[in-house]
């Protein structure tokens, strides 16, 4: 009997995505509305390694991240390497490097994707993109103010509408003082009740509770002070014992300051927000999508005092904000914000008769030297069959050459969209071509 023979599978890796050229061409459209928004405040791009060193996230990545969320192995000479679950600690090893050399405020973004072994699901996946936006060398909340107005200047330049997100801010000092004064919770303890805060709204109640009591003395009395506290607006916390005021100041200035750029409907305190991560020192934030179909964050980030202290005795703050592709997609979906992503950039040529395809190639090549990108066609075919060819492609803008147009020096456009066709003289196509493309 003929042996059966076995293929390799087609899909990619489980929580992985196969980028095909309409996902690159979204991905790159989305990519590219955000660098134009960030490179309008100033912001350059960088880049690195996508393997680095174990240690760099042992540090202070947190408990989560480090044992189970990274892909880490030990390379053909010994070495404890990982795969990069986030930006914030290779741009703190970046900067920490050449920090004397930097001119400040350091203002750098990068797109990188990160890996983490996650249970793929609803938002989540194993590889994501993540624009890091990141702000070094300013200590006073001018800078949340920049990195905030920044969140929101990228969701207004897709068109977002107000009521379409959200953008929620706490700060460490306030959880901490609460955790540490309010509830009175030995330093070791207070680590562990912050992690299940976080935890808290993918988890049910009972749950959260159950795993809550054990590390608290007096759970009669703390866990309905926990529940205050959660609900509590930005006014009523000083009813808390021991509350950080200073840090409860700090958000009530910056949420005025961000009201007045206009972002008031969009903006507003929660002591919910904790962020997972250990270096977070002030400022905390995250921007949600109010689309319920879409849980997980937009973007997460915040503060962090000590990150470049881990490689040198040289110390600069830094606050800034990663934003993951998943969620924003679904976001622009669901919202409807995604425009129109024919192939505007590039014009398609059929070949209809064989004898013009010289005549086609000096065409193409005319119009790649003023600047168009242009595909042909390589063997001619039925014109039907190859307007399909250019549907199914994605391309908007047809050229016609035939027998008749070559004479008369013209050129056929159909355009896909509109459904139109117009007649253009050769002589000034380029310049019409690209006024037609930029419309
Ligand atoms: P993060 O909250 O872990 O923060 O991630 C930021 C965003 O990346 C999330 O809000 C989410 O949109 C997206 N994201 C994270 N994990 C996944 C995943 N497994 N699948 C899909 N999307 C995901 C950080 O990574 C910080 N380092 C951000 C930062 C930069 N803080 C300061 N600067």
């Amino acid at each position: 009997m003929e042996k059966q023979k076995s293929f390799l599978p087609t899909a990619p890796y489980k929580g992985t995505r196969d980028f095909y050229p309409d996902d690159m061409r979204f991905r790159n459209w989305m990519f590219s509305v955000m660098r134009e928004t960030v490179q309008s405040f100033g912001y350059q791009e960088y880049d690195g390694p996508i393997l680095e060193s174990f240690d760099l996230y042992k540090a202070k990545s947190g408990e989560e991240i480090v044992q189970r969320q990274l892909y880490d192995f030990t390379d053909k000479g010994d070495r404890h390497v990982a795969i990069r679950p986030e930006m914030t600690p290779t741009l703190a090893r970046m900067v920490a490097g050449e920090v004397r050399n930097l001119a400040k405020p350091i203002r750098w973004f990068s797109i990188p994707n990160l890996w983490r072994y996650e249970q793929p699901g609803k938002g989540r996946l194993r590889e994501h993109w993540q624009l890091n936006v990141d702000l070094f060398g300013v200590n006073s909340y001018r800078a949340e103010v920049e990195i905030i107005l920044i969140a929101d200047s990228i969701l207004k330049k897709f068109g977002a509408p107000a009521g379409s997100y959200q953008i929620k801010i706490s700060h460490r000092g306030i959880l901490d003082s609460f955790l540490s004064n309010s509830l009175s919770l030995p330093s070791e303890k207070c680590q562990a009740v912050s992690k299940l805060l976080d935890k808290k709204a993918k988890i049910s109640k009972e749950v959260f509770e159950q795993e809550l009591r054990p590390l608290l003395s007096n759970p009669d009395g703390q866990i309905p002070l926990i529940y205050a506290y959660l609900e509590s607006d930005l006014e009523s916390l000083s009813r808390f014992k021991g509350i950080n005021s200073e840090a409860v100041e700090f958000i009530g200035r910056l949420s005025a300051d961000l009201k007045s750029l206009g972002i008031e409907k969009q903006i507003s305190f929660d002591p919910s927000i904790i962020r997972g991560f250990d270096y977070y020192t002030g400022c905390i934030f995250e921007v949600f999508d109010t689309n319920p179909e879409n849980r997980r964050s937009l973007y997460g980030g915040g503060r962090y005092d000590n990150l470049i202290g881990l490689f040198s005795n040289d110390q600069l703050s830094g606050i800034g904000f990663g934003l993951g592709d998943v969620t924003f997609r679904s976001f622009l979906e669901g919202h409807g914000l995604v425009p129109d992503l024919h192939r505007n950039d590039t014009v398609f040529i059929p070949v209809m008769e064989e004898s013009l395809f010289p005549e086609i190639l000096k065409l193409a090549y005319e119009l790649r030297s003023d600047g168009i990108n242009v595909e042909t066609m390589l063997e001619s075919g039925k014109v039907g069959k190859q307007i399909q060819t250019a549907e199914k492609k994605g391309y908007r803008f047809v050229l016609f050459l035939g027998e008749s147009e070559v004479a008369k020096q013209e050129i056929q456009l159909k355009d896909l969209k509109t459904g139109t066709q117009s007649v253009l003289s050769r002589k000034d196509l380029s310049s019409k071509l690209k006024d037609s493309m930029l419309g």
